[in-house]
C-alpha cells in the first residue's frame, strides 16, 4: 500500500489555522480521502497531559530547553500512536503544527537556534518530514496585531488556563515570524507560504490549490 500524505499547517497564534484545517478536512473527505486530524501539542492522551503543562501559565517559568524537550516528547508520542500508523494505512494526516513550530517558537522565539531543534527532530522523530506544509503568514504587522487580538480574547475567556504563550510580547512573535520566513526560504519545495492580508475564503482557495497539486503528484508516483 502506498504511504499516505502528511500535511502540516503552521502559522502564528491567531493565523486561522484551526478554521482552515476543518474546512480542508471536509473538502478532502468530500473527495473520497480518508483523513486523520491531529494537533500539537496534544492529540494523544499522553500528549494532552504534556499540553496542559506546556500551556498553563502556572508552569512559568519553564526553562526554554524543558519546553523544547516537552514539545518533542509530545510529538514522538503522536508519531508513534497516530501519525505513522495512519500514513502506513495510506491515510491523509492533517497535523495542526509540527516541528516547524518548535523551530519557529523555541528555535527562533526562545532563541535556542535551529540546529538543536533539527538535531532532536532527527533523533526523536526519525526525521519524519511532511509532504506538504501550509504556512499561513501574513506580513509582520498584521501577524502581530492578530496575535495580540487573540491574546486579549484568551485572557478574557474563563476556563482552562492556556495563557503561557499568549503572554508573550511582540519581540518574541517577531522572532517567531522571522524564523518561519527563514524555514519557507530554506525549503520552498515542501513549504507553501500563504502570505498577504487575505480573507478566510482567499486563504482557503490557496490551500485547496496547493493540496490538489500535491495529490496529483502523489497519485502519479503511487
Ligand atoms: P494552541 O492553543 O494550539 O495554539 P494555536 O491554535 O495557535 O496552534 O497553542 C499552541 C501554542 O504552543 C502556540 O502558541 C505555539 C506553541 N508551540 C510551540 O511553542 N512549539 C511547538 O513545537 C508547538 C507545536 C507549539
Amino acid at each position: 500500500m502506498p504511504r499516505g500524505l502528511f500535511i502540516t499547517l503552521e502559522g502564528l497564534d491567531g493565523s486561522g489555522k484551526t478554521t482552515q484545517i476543518k474546512r480542508l478536512a471536509q473538502w478532502l473527505e468530500k473527495h473520497g480521502h480518508a483523513v486523520v486530524q491531529v494537533r500539537q501539542p496534544g492529540g494523544t492522551a499522553t500528549g494532552d497531559r504534556i499540553r496542559a503543562i506546556l500551556l498553563d501559565s502556572r508552569s512559568a517559568p519553564l526553562a526554554p530547553i524543558t519546553e523544547m524537550a516537552l514539545m518533542f516528547a509530545d510529538r514522538a508520542q503522536a508519531i508513534a500512536e497516530v501519525i505513522q500508523p495512519a500514513l502506513d494505512a495510506g491515510r491523509i494526516v492533517l497535523c495542526d503544527r509540527f516541528t516547524d513550530s518548535t523551530e519557529a517558537y523555541q528555535g527562533g522565539g526562545r532563541e535556542i537556534g535551529s540546529a538543536a531543534v533539527l538535531d532532536l527532530h532527527r533523533l526523536i522523530c526519525g526525521n519524519l518530514q511532511p509532504d506538504l506544509t501550509l504556512l499561513l503568514l501574513p506580513g509582520l504587522e498584521v501577524s502581530l496585531a492578530r496575535a495580540r487580538r487573540r491574546n486579549e480574547r484568551v485572557e478574557a475567556k474563563s476556563g482552562a488556563d492556556e495563557g503561557r504563550f499568549e503572554a508573550e510580547q511582540d519581540a518574541f512573535y517577531r522572532r517567531v515570524w522571522q524564523k518561519y520566513r527563514a524555514i519557507a526560504a530554506r525549503e520552498p519545495e515542501r513549504v507553501v507560504l500563504i502570505e498577504g492580508d487575505l480573507t478566510i475564503d482567499e486563504v482557503y482557495e490557496q490551500i485547496v490549490e496547493a493540496v490538489s497539486e500535491r495529490l496529483v503528484t502523489s497519485e502519479q508516483s503511487a
